[in-house]
């Protein structure tokens, strides 16, 4: 891997969550590998009171705190973290605007960079066509052999109208291949080994389908609450935050049909082609199909937890949903009459990413099996943590007779010894930074998974009788979303931490 050019990273809302979790500990790593460019310089920009030095100071806390939990060297650190400035904005304020591009001109000359430019918009999206206005105005010249590409965070607007107006917006000031819009999901090794699974193996093909596959089931379960995020996750909830996003992403991978190379467009287009098949949800079916929750005050591993509704920046009364479950169906050739469950929910019994394949019963049941053992074939693809494989199938139990076992063959990530995974950051910024563009969104494809979503939005908002159902931190979520799961002893699969585990609260 080839460093990129030189350039300057510039951060809206560098004083957030994202920034210092995610964002500076994946550029760090980098640093280290010596994936960065030879020189850059990485600005920070916010509403918020801060200094250099202060900013400075908080990414070199971030990088101990979170680099640490991954195992990141943190010799380095002088060095990146002298690269960093902050600029306190008001964006309202063009003249703000105008000395921003003092500043940036400045950093490019000081250190003698070529004047290529990233923006990250780490914001809440009301303020993507706010900042990317001016910053297209600002008469920043671009370098004739030299870029400027503009991140985008995930959720790209909150609902199809506001996508399609920022899709427009943005197109009338940059171009498409400028435009980065962020799903780190897509950035996740694992995801990305959905394709390697799927098309590097001759053996899975064959079975992808209606015939063989009985229903798929996509679970996304954090154990920790909105945190510090209570005024963003307000304007959000679990189903712009989580649904239409990464959990359509990994539902388009796994669905989708073969692409015809790895070139962006062609895995974008058979990706497109998912989300064009989705039935959409009658608006008055969603009551039955979509189930919403909200975490309650609870204890957990004997510690109190306070419920949503108390968490700082969250409105007492609040019905944002921090749980969604759905089912729903793909119609295609492939998948016509397949249900697909999907569930994403924060304080869960434990932080899990995973796609279940449960596979159809075998026809004829020439064995005898106890009454609610309906097991069978399942294939797990483990996203997170314990990233790996997992193929549950019967075998005989030894001894007289023909006493049925459901077994486990796994392949665990941490088998590769010396194999360090790199963060979803870390590779997709590094993406960026080369200008390929293949694990990011394309304006269809969002429209396309809002237009799947919007039904859901309208419902929920013109019939406020359905339900927000409480559910105690620390739980797999409400109970009427067991009902989602059709079929005598069918129920959600309850994934631990180890990947060949399994068990209704076992993260502990
Ligand atoms: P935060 O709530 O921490 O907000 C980020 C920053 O944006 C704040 O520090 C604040 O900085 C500024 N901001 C917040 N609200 C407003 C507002 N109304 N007007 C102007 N500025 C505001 O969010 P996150 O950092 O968690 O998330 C940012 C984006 O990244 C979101 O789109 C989210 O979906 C996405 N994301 C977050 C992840 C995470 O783990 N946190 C992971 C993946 C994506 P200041 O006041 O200093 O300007
Ligand atoms: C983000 C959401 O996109 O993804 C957060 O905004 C969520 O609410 C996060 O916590 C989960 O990401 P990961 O990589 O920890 O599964």
């Amino acid at each position: 891997m080839e460093r990129p050019d030189n350039l300057i990273i510039v951060i809206f809302g560098a004083t957030g969550d994202l920034t210092y979790r995610k964002l500076v500990p994946a550029l760090y790593s980098l640093n280290t590998q010596k994936l960065m460019p030879e020189k850059f310089a990485l600005l920070g920009v916010g509403r918020s009171e801060l200094t250099s030095a202060d900013f400075r100071k908080k990414i070199e806390e971030s990088i101990v705190t979170h680099s640490k939990e991954i195992g990141y060297n943190i010799t380095y650190m002088p060095d990146f973290t002298a690269q960093a400035e902050y600029f306190k904005i008001d964006y309202a304020s063009g003249s703000d605007f105008k000395k921003l591009r003092s500043v940036i001109e400045a950093l490019c000359k000081n250190n003698c960079l070529k004047g290529n430019l990233i923006f990250y918009l780490a914001t809440p999206p009301s303020l993507y066509e706010e900042i990317t206005t001016p910053l297209s105005q600002s008469g920043l010249e671009v370098p004739s052999d030299g870029f400027r590409r503009f991140i985008f965070e995930k959720p790209f607007g909150y609902d199809l109208e506001s996508s399609r107006k920022l899709n427009n917006t943005l197109h009338e000031l940059i171009q498409e291949d400028q435009i980065f819009r962020m799903d780190h999901y897509l950035g996740k090794e694992s995801v990305q080994n959905l394709l390697v699974t799927r098309f590097a193996n001759g053996i899975f093909e064959p079975l992808w389908n209606r015939n063989y596959i009985h229903r798929i089931e996509i679970t996304s379960a954090e154990s920790l609450g909105v945190e510090e995020r209570g005024g963003y996750y307000e304007s959000s909830g679990a189903l712009r935050d989580m649904v239409q996003n990464h959990l359509l992403q990994i539902t388009g991978l796994t669905a989708m049909e073969p692409p015809s190379s790895l070139e962006a467009d062609a895995i974008r287009n058979e990706v497109l082609k998912v989300f064009q098949s989705l039935e959409r949800i009658k608006e008055e079916d969603v009551e039955s199909r979509v189930i919403r929750g909200q975490y309650t005050a609870s204890r957990i591993r004997g510690e109190d937890v306070q419920g949503y509704r108390n968490e700082k920046g969250v409105d007492i009364n609040s019905k944002t949903e921090t749980y969604v479950a759905m089912k729903f169906f793909i119609n295609n050739w492939r998948w016509s009459g397949v249900p697909f469950y999907i569930r994403t929910g924060k304080r869960m019994p434990t932080r899990v990413t995973e796609v279940v394949i449960h596979f159809k019963q075998s026809p004829h049941h020439l064995f005898e099996r106890e009454p609610g053992t309906l097991a069978g074939n399942q294939l797990i693809i483990r996203i997170q943590p314990d990233e790996g494989i997992l193929l549950k199938f019967d075998m005989k139990e030894p001894g007289s007779g023909f006493n049925i076992k459901n077994v486990n063959m796994d392949f665990h990530y941490t088998d590769l010894a010396d194999i360090k995974i790199p963060s979803a950051y870390e590779r997709l910024l590094y993406d960026v930074m080369s200008g390929d563009q293949t694990l990011f969104s394309r304006d269809d494809e969002v429209e396309t998974a809002w237009k799947f979503i919007e039904p859901i939005q309208r419902a929920w908002k013109n019939n406020p009788s359905i339900k927000v159902y409480g559910y105690p931190a620390g739980t797999w979520g409400p109970e009427p979303s067991n009902s989602l799961i059709e079929g005598e002893g069918l129920t959600w699969r309850y994934p631990c931490k180890n990947l060949a585990d399994e068990e209704i609260y076992c993260e502990l």
